[in-house]
């Protein structure tokens, strides 16, 4: 399967400098050996939708309620995020975990909210620096993924250690690699033969100089990226570095 490679742009862009964005990143996406995701704040989606129409880049959101509609002040929905042109959200990330104390079984529920207005739910999971120095990481992960993910989950799984986003320090590449298998062994328990092609992505501190590197690991699927998403330049370096 194709990896994939997603930009998470955070809560950073105003519509100029975010159409700015777009527009590159479209102009270098045509030819990268991988599919290529960029999840503006939703104030720009669909302005950013509208950009990179028809073209190879795919716009997703960063967060939905778990809820159709109703009462829930400053919430978007899944049905309000497919409706402004995304494709994909990005559920569980651990900036929604830790400042909006998600739970994975929330997770879970916004998962089905966003498989039934047919988004591609991208599910975060990751350990704390505290976690893994007590050895606790793949217990952590594995019940991250064992709770976020509702039955039959068809979406992609990006693993995020919480102290190697934003703060440039990766995990080893064996560290890497030995989490996503981990990773894959709870995806095959859960979901049988339906977990075997699902992409489980790498998050944290990619950049291009070691984009390479992660991308190549076993079972690395593709990646997630913040910092360097916001830069194209960088971004398409990383998208280069795909092993197709
Ligand atoms: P980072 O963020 O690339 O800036 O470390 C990754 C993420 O939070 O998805």
């Amino acid at each position: 399967m194709r990896q994939l490679i997603a930009g998470n742009w955070k809560m950073n862009g105003l519509l100029a400098d975010s159409l700015e964005l777009a527009s590159a990143v479209v102009k270098g996406a045509a030819a990268l050996p991988c599919d290529v995701l960029v999840c503006p704040p939703a104030t720009v989606l669909r302005a950013v939708a509208g950009k990179v129409a028809g073209t190879a880049v795919a716009v997703g959101g960063q967060d939905c309620h778990a809820k159709e509609k109703g009462a829930h002040t400053g919430d978007i929905s899944a049905a309000m995020l497919k409706d402004a042109g995304a494709s994909a959200v990005i559920l569980g990330h651990s900036e929604r975990r830790t400042d909006h104390g998600e739970s994975s079984p929330e997770v879970r529920a916004k998962v089905v909210a966003a498989v039934a207005c047919g988004l591609l739910p991208i599910v975060c999971v990751g350990e704390t620096e505290a976690e893994r120095l007590a050895g606790r990481q793949e217990d952590v992960v594995r019940a991250q993924v064992w709770d976020s993910l509702p039955d039959g989950f068809a979406g992609v799984i990006a693993y995020e250690p919480v102290w190697a986003i934003g703060t440039g320090r990766t995990p080893t590449e064996a560290d890497v690699a030995a989490m996503h298998a981990c990773i894959r062994a709870v995806l095959l328990e859960r979901l049988g033969e339906g977990g075997r092609r699902l992409r489980i992505l790498y998050g944290g501190s990619v950049k291009p100089a070691n984009a390479r590197t992660l991308l190549a690991l076993p079972e690395v699927g593709g990646a997630l990226v913040g910092g360097a998403s916001l830069a194209a330049a960088d971004f398409l370096a990383i998208a280069a570095a795909a092993a197709d």
